[in-house]
């Protein structure tokens, strides 16, 4: 069986390289004392014009967002992926604010929360083919190639999911030690992507008024979610088993 502890991580770092207004004014300044002095007065006020043409451009160009550090989410660009089309949207304002609720995927261990959870990650491993692939940016060396065509995936979403599903019954010591190594790889990728998701919508707190004095959870705010069910329709269209028949790229076995 596959570990997506073995498929590598790839970061995107936000690109904060662009050039700043205050890297637009410094350039501007150290233009401006390369002028010559004495020039006529109607020289001057052409000089003057021009730093207000400039400043102008400058305003123009932060306006279209030519320049700019601080991008809004609208102008930056997430990896194309095959299912973002199919992507539904929606407002939520289910929140998990009170601990003593337990849904069918948490609680104690139990066979309905087992069978809830293999439903929930079924489509762990999509097939794609190599357009898709090439679309998305990916790197086809020594790619993981499917025997019967397509490339093996998972879209980012099912990774984080199998992290939180931690249960294993009757593991070997072995098992155990290697799972218990990966729970940390495991924290990482939720860490990472909450980080990334950055839900800015607010809790509040109100006082129990059963336990006396104890803080509680509470929010009224509207998430904007996806709708799961877009998402999952279209993986189980595209899902290949947990263990399919795989194989080097065709390539590297002519070698
Ligand atoms: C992957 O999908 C392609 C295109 O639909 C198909 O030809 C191929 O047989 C699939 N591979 C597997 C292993 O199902
Ligand atoms: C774990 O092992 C015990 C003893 O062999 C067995 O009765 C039980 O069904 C197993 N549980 C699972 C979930 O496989």
């Amino acid at each position: 069986m596959y570990e997506f502890e073995h498929i590598s991580e790839s970061v995107t770092l936000v690109d904060n390289t662009s050039e700043s207004p205050e890297e637009s004014f410094e350039t501007y300044k150290v233009a401006g004392t390369k002028r010559k002095k004495g020039i006529l007065s109607c020289g001057r006020v052409y000089v003057a014009i021009l730093h207000v043409m400039i400043l102008l451009l400058i305003g123009l160009l932060l306006n279209h967002g030519f320049i700019d550090s601080n991008r809004s989410s609208a102008q930056l660009e997430r990896s194309w992926s095959p299912v973002q089309d199919f992507v539904e949207y929606q407002e939520s304002t289910k929140h998990a604010t009170d601990p003593g609720h337990n849904s069918v995927y948490s609680g104690p261990p139990s066979e309905e929360q087992e069978d809830a959870w293999d439903r929930l990650i079924m489509p762990a491993y999509l097939n794609v083919s190599r357009d898709e692939l090439t679309r998305a940016g990916e790197s086809f060396e020594n790619v993981i190639e499917l025997v019967g065509g397509g490339y093996i995936v998972s879209l980012a979403v099912y990774h984080e999911l199998h992290c939180l599903d931690r249960y294993y019954p009757n593991l070997t010591e072995t098992q155990n030690q290697f799972l218990k190594g990966h729970l940390d790889h495991c924290l990482e990728v939720l860490r990472m992507s909450i980080m990334c998701q950055g839900n800015t919508v607010l809790n509040s707190y109100k006082w129990d008024t059963e336990a006396i004095d104890k803080p509680m959870t509470t929010s009224n705010s509207r998430s904007v979610c996806v709708k799961w069910s877009s998402i999952e329709d279209w993986s189980y269209d595209k899902k290949v088993s947990y263990s399919p028949p795989v194989k080097w790229p065709s390539q590297n076995q002519a070698q």
